[in-house]
């Protein structure tokens, strides 16, 4: 097999064999192929596409290239979550526990942040003492025994969708739905997952902008999944405004506690019952997505979900404490309320900004290298559709240092556009793929 006729035939547009997906992922990772050739692969799918089958063949390629994590010793089905990132989104705080508590086995390995969007492992170092980072023996131990951990990812899990990641990055082929795709579900499936629930967002905080570029990404994550053996059903939901109100590592664990406690934000509530519901289902806990929402909400209003949290906190070294005292949590010192000083309902919200502002109090990473400040951050107060007065505050913004207080007030105020006549709220969960 040779690496121009495979680029040739893409070329023409014709379907690439098993076999052939596989000589090209298998040479790329150990070097055989060179950037130069795979640039130009890269650029004939980009232009050609690839069907399902060729991207299903890619996805597995990837995964296999490295580690595959073996969770055969956890019983029952495991099921993950996997979100496309926003702005807010600690949906994965309030969904360990409280599908834990119902029964699912949640076994995650989860990100840090880089640029606008926060990351979970970072969010939960904010939780004194909690241990990120578990031997593989004690995570599986972990979800044995108390129903869950959640950990830093560690290993190199498809390493084949590193290189190329970082090849596209370069060649002007990031953007094609096929290989975005297959970039996700191939660590998803490298990481042990027997069933996926996705949360694909769209808005003005995604990587996809409109519903139907993300109902795309989600129609071919979906078909992946279930093509590999994986049941996969995706949720396209609302990212054109933060999740919940928090925004900023420790503020954002405060919110996703109250959330298990059900006095959460009505977004961040509804969507974490929605995909809880969809792992339950998917893990054989319940026979209907209906009787699953049922069993998520008793175990929210019956205390079960708290009592998991606490049980997690403290199986990962943490003070469960924390969970009823909140000032055990870093703090910051100073806040800021921030107005607009006009007057209207609240038509847009640029949320990449409002992501930004957190970037600039220190909150988020500007590079790999850079460290964060876990207190700082902002709450929002009005949303899309509210109405704002001149003198109503839209923000309060933690901080810890005034050096970049003053751009981040601009940009906040920057980020919010607002319209003389009434707006309506925007839909949150835009769609659902089974
Ligand atoms: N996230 C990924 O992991 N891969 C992509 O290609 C795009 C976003």
């Amino acid at each position: 097999m040779r690496m121009y006729d495979i680029i040739e035939d893409k070329k023409r547009g014709r379907t690439l064999s098993k076999e052939a997906i596989d000589f090209v992922i298998k040479g790329y990772t150990d070097g055989s192929i060179p950037d130069y050739q795979m640039s130009a692969l890269l650029m004939a799918i980009y232009c050609k596409g690839m069907n399902s089958e060729e991207t299903a063949q890619l996805t597995l390629a990837m995964a296999r290239s490295g580690q595959m994590m073996d969770l055969s010793s956890i019983e029952g089905i495991k099921v993950d979550k996997h979100s496309t990132g926003g702005v807010g989104d600690k949906t994965t705080i309030v969904l360990g526990p409280l599908v834990a508590a119902a029964g699912v086995k949640v076994a995650k390995m989860s990100g840090r942040g880089l640029g606008h969007t926060g990351g979970t492992i970072d969010k939960l170092e904010s939780i004194p003492d909690f241990h990120v980072e578990l031997s593989m023996e004690a995570f599986v131990e972990n979800v044995n025994t108390h129903g869950m951990a959640v950990i830093a990812q560690s290993g190199e899990f498809a390493p084949a969708d590193k290189k190329l990641y970082a090849l596209r990055d370069v060649t002007a082929t990031v953007d094609n739905v096929s290989l975005i795709a297959s970039s996700i579900m191939s660590k998803k499936i490298a990481a042990g997952a027997q069933a996926i629930v996705l949360d694909v967002k769209c808005g003005s905080g995604a990587f996809m902008k409109t519903a139907e570029a993300a109902t795309e990404l989600a129609e071919t994550m979906v078909a992946i999944g279930n093509n590999v053996g994986r049941k996969t059903v995706g949720i396209v939901s609302d990212m054109s405004q933060p999740l919940g109100f928090a925004v900023g590592n420790a503020l954002e664990v405060i919110e996703a506690f109250e959330t298990l406690k059900g006095k959460g934000p009505q977004d961040l509530t509804e969507l974490t019952i929605h995909l809880a519901s969809n792992m339950l289902y998917l893990a054989k806990i319940a026979d209907t997505v209906q009787t699953a929402r049922e069993r998520v909400k008793e175990v929210i209003a019956n205390g079960e979900a708290i009592l998991k949290l606490k049980e997690w906190i403290a199986s990962q070294g943490g003070d469960p404490s924390v969970v009823e005292d909140y000032s055990l949590l870093p703090h910051s010192a100073q806040t800021q309320e921030v107005t607009l000083e006009k007057k209207g309902y609240v038509s847009a919200i640029d949320t990449e900004k409002i992501g930004k502002v957190a970037l600039l109090l220190g909150a988020g990473r500007e590079t790999k290298e850079s460290t964060i400040d876990l207190a700082v951050g902002l709450i929002i107060h009005k949303k899309i559709g509210d109405y704002v007065a001149p003198d109503d505050p839209i923000a309060t913004l933690y901080h810890s240092s005034a050096s970049r207080l003053q751009d981040a007030v601009q940009m906040l105020q920057e980020a919010y556009s607002l319209s003389e006549t009434e707006v309506e709220k925007p839909t949150l969960i835009y769609k659902m793929i089974y």
